[in-house]
């Protein structure tokens, strides 16, 4: 044994947002989802898991590291993303058997994010992605789909193997080999596509997507209403959509989707409540804001809504619409005292404010509602993160130390 070989490589992968939610599985070991579901990639300019992973003859067993934190390696989940992605290493391997055989070698892992882990920001499906895919280029596994080991990981993760707009498949085997993610559409499909993140609250959330979906399944009505009859049609519509540039339909269908999924949340027993008096606040601003780009005649301004398993929206907004959009949530969302305008709108540069008048009164009219009808103390955002819709995951660093530096895997 040589101890000084290795190989690096260091992978980052994106956050995706569901437009329809997957929500339910139909097993959980392989986590294998009962409907199919569809999302926007989100761009690593300002959200991305990073890992680094590492092979070397020389360690001794396996290990993982987040965010700088030692984890153990007893989750199933990491287990079973490693063994896949070491089996078709093992299918691909030339040295297989031989001193050299790379596939026997440990690996340590190490990941973080740059954005707060288990807030409803999809921080377990670009972290999982990111480990898929660094394990997968420091094992030597070219090609082939990588969905299907990151959604042993964690469901949503195969939708981050991806860029655009992409589909997951539930599939109909059992074992899961026909449960994948594909893209449908390339980022920039609908033109230029900004996302406004609204972010209520960046701590952890109290039920987990795993606990919450489980409990749904058995016990929600609405649920059962949207297996068995809403949420295959709207995808199929969804996707016309897509096909179609649809932008308007688009956006409707999104936001049902996430309001029924919400709502076979409150409906399960007992209640799943993610969304908080601020989430409705933002639902109440994004519908009137449609109802006046829309009375205008300019239904392309419109926006979405969606809501993941927490109360942070998601805006899906054209960029002819980020300027008069972030004005409108600033008037309606101000940033509270202590908060300075730096750390309240992160990401990407807010355009110039031009808030058409009748804009004004829609804001004017939302914060008088929101002062007679709620504590308006209760109604706050922490703050704004402002990305785009982008690409899937990039290897962004290779290192080998082997005595034969032309064999990097
Ligand atoms: C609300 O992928 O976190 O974000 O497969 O149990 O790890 P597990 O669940 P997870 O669920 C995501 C649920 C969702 C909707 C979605 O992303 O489609």
């Amino acid at each position: 044994m040589t101890p000084h070989k290795y190989f690096i490589v260091t992978a980052t992968a994106p956050v995706n947002i569901a437009v329809i939610k997957y929500w339910g599985k139909r097993d959980e070991v392989l986590i294998l989802p009962l409907n199919d579901s569809v999302s926007f990639t989100l761009s690593q300019d300002q959200l991305c898991a990073t890992t680094t992973a590492c092979i070397s003859p020389a360690f001794t067993n396996d290990a993982f590291w987040l965010n700088g934190k030692e984890e153990s390696l007893e989750n199933p989940r990491i287990q079973n993303c490693l063994k896949e992605i070491r089996r078709r290493a093992k299918e691909s391997c030339s040295s297989c058997g031989s001193e050299d055989d790379i596939t026997s070698w440990p690996v340590h892992i190490c990941s973080a994010n740059n954005f707060p882990t288990a807030a409803g920001l999809a921080s377990s499906a670009a972290g999982y992605a990111a480990m898929v895919v660094a394990v997968a280029e420091v094992y030597g596994v070219s090609g082939g789909d990588l969905s299907v080991a990151a959604r042993q990981g964690s469901g949503s993760a195969c939708r981050s193997v991806l860029g655009g707009i992409v589909r997951w498949y539930k599939g109909e085997q059992l074992d899961g080999s026909d449960s994948v993610a594909r893209q449908v559409a390339p980022p920039d499909h609908f033109g230029e596509l900004h996302a406004i993140l609204c972010v209520a609250s960046g701590r952890r959330k109290k039920t987990g997507s795993t606990e919450g979906m489980r409990r749904c399944v058995k016990t929600s009505l609405v649920m059962n209403m949207r297996l068995t009859s809403t949420v295959d049609a709207r995808t199929k519509n969804i996707v016309k959509a897509i096909a179609e540039k649809d932008w308007s339909s688009f956006c409707d269908l999104t936001m049902s989707d996430s309001q029924e999924m919400h709502a076979a949340c409150l409906t399960a027993s007992p209640p799943v409540v993610y969304m908080t008096d601020t989430s409705h606040a933002v639902v109440e601003l994004v519908h009137e804001y449609n109802r006046v780009v829309v009375k205008e005649g300019q239904p392309q301004l419109k926006i979405c809504y969606t809501f993941d398993a927490g109360p942070n929206a998601c805006l899906f907004v054209p960029a002819a619409a980020v300027g008069q959009v972030m004005s409108l949530l600033l008037k309606v969302f101000p940033p509270s005292d202590h908060c300075t305008l730096d750390t309240y709108l992160r990401g990407l540069p807010c355009p110039t404010p031009q808030l058409i008048p009748s804009l004004e009164a829609v804001s004017l009219d939302l914060i008088n509602n929101f002062h007679s009808a709620n504590s308006p103390a209760g109604i706050k955002l922490q703050y704004f993160m402002h990305t785009t819709v982008g690409e899937g995951p990039r290897v962004i660093a290779k290192e080998s130390h082997n005595n034969k530096p032309s064999e990097v895997p």
